[in-house]
């Protein structure tokens, strides 16, 4: 099955319509690949992408990403937090892209090299690169939001494609929002589980939020999907109407 480049458009209008369906992406940081599958097939259609990360990869290696390639066509973000030097930093790239991941994510306080060695991977795979500006932890306020502000410009400077910003702090949103104009998409985890209401980073300026635990620890997903996206739609309306 082809890849999806659904957000890999040039121009930021487009995406804005691209974008459309849900504003939802899953975090898929199952384990278990049989059981992320079955997730994800019941979810499929109520989400823009899919984020996967090291629990689901380091238990089942990259052929889970192979596997699921295979199986959806929706787009696949490897969220590797690579955060090495150029020529390791590259290398982990490069065997996402390979695997079949549309994007992958990066950390920007390495420093430009780094992240560019990632950007220019990405960009020779046709995928995507988003910069973790500052993590959704509490304690992510001690240390890594003193350099949000530099992480965020350097990640347009580089030309990467997006950041990952946090839904529990929707004024660093808005924050990030005022740096990279409509240049860059924002893609916002920490909405559910973490604390963040559905909907809010939304209207502070995100593109995308991203949901985990919420949904895979239901036992109900489908039924879990389907609130956070009509609640999301709500605080979307909500919001209209008082502008
Ligand atoms: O389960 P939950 O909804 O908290 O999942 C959030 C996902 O987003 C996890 O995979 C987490 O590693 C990731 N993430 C985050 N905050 C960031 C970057 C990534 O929570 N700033």
């Amino acid at each position: 099955m082809t890849k999806n480049n659904a957000f890999n458009t040039d121009s930021f209008e487009t995406r804005r319509q691209l974008i459309s369906k849900t504003r939802t992406i899953v975090a898929l940081d199952v384990p278990n690949y049989n059981n992320a599958i079955k997730i994800l097939k019941l979810i499929e259609p109520h989400v823009d992408g899919i984020k996967i990360s090291y629990p689901l990869i380091m238990n089942n290696g990259l052929t889970a990403i192979q596997k699921m390639r295979s199986l959806t066509n929706l787009p696949i973000i490897a969220d590797l937090k690579i955060a090495d030097i150029p020529e390791t930093s590259s290398r982990i790239a490069e065997l996402a892209f390979e695997a079949g991941v549309d994007g992958i994510i990066v950390h920007g306080f390495m420093g430009r090299d780094s992240l560019e060695s990632c950007v220019k991977i990405a960009n020779l795979n046709n995928g995507l690169t988003f910069v973790v500006t500052e993590l959704s932890n509490p304690g992510a306020a001690e240390l890594m939001q003193n350099i949000g502000d530099k992480i965020a410009k350097m990640a347009l400077e580089v030309k990467a494609n997006g950041l990952i910003s946090p839904a529990t702090r929707p004024n660093r949103i808005q924050d990030y929002r005022r740096i990279v104009g409509d240049q860059l998409l924002i893609l916002s985890p920490g909405v559910g589980a973490q604390g963040g209401n559905s909907g809010i980073a939304i209207i502070n300026g995100a593109d995308f939020e991203i949901i985990g635990r919420r949904i895979y620890d239901d036992s109900d997903p489908l039924k879990a999907i389907k609130k956070h996206n009509s609640d999301l739609q709500s605080q979307l309306l909500n919001y209209s109407s008082d502008l």
